[in-house]
């Protein structure tokens, strides 16, 4: 799990509301979650995981990209939410905390958007791990990062840097691009 406290707070804030960062509706998600699909290199994959799903906006999106895709997601109300909303019977939503629950699936398109600064330094290896062991080559790695204060231990910037660092013995960088408050990193398994 993430450690304690951070579980704690995540939980706290899906009881409050079904979608705490309001990613159905704000217009600044909306067009966060297009410039994240537009970073897509491939315009179709076979097996889709997508770390930290929340309330599923995302998910929509991508699941028309994808014929099979994984949404995990390690609060549990979260999980409860994006399910109720979805009909999408190629998408299967799980509760899981990101390194230690990673499916096995074999994707060949990662998404992490805005979930690395959630994760201890710890974590962020084990992350780097599962993409070496479970991940196909050339699959395509999506980092999407708020570059605005995290009210955590690490910046979005950071985590991204700190992910990319640990995948460059077997990760090409396709593209990095920062907008207004977000940036996209994509790598690509070797
Ligand atoms: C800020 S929301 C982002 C939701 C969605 N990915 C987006 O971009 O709109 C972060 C989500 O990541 C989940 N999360 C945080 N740490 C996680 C971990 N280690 N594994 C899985 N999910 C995690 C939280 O429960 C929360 O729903």
């Amino acid at each position: 799990m993430p450690t304690y406290d951070i579980s704690t707070h995540l939980a706290a804030l899906y009881a409050s509301a079904d979608d705490p960062w309001n990613t159905r509706t704000s217009p600044y998600e909306q067009d966060k979650f297009a410039q994240t699909i537009a970073s897509l290199p491939r315009p179709h994959y076979r097996r889709g995981l997508e770390v930290g799903c929340g309330a599923g906006a995302l998910t929509a999106h991508l699941a028309r990209r994808c014929d099979h895709l994984i949404a995990m997601d390690c609060t549990e109300r979260a999980v409860a939410v994006a399910q109720s909303l979805s009909d999408l019977t190629h998408v299967v939503f799980t509760c899981g905390t990101a390194p230690a629950d990673w499916p096995r699936h074999a994707p060949d398109v990662v998404i992490l958007s805005e979930v690395l600064y959630f994760l201890t330094d710890a974590e962020n290896a084990g992350l780097a791990a599962r993409i070496s062991d479970d991940c196909t080559t050339d699959c395509d790695i999506v980092l999407v990062n708020w570059l605005g204060d995290t009210s955590g231990p690490i910046s979005g910037a950071q985590a991204a840097v700190r992910l990319t660092d640990k995948l460059s013995m077997i990760c090409k960088k396709i593209s990095s691009e920062c907008f207004h408050s977000f940036r996209i990193d994509v790598l690509r398994k070797c």
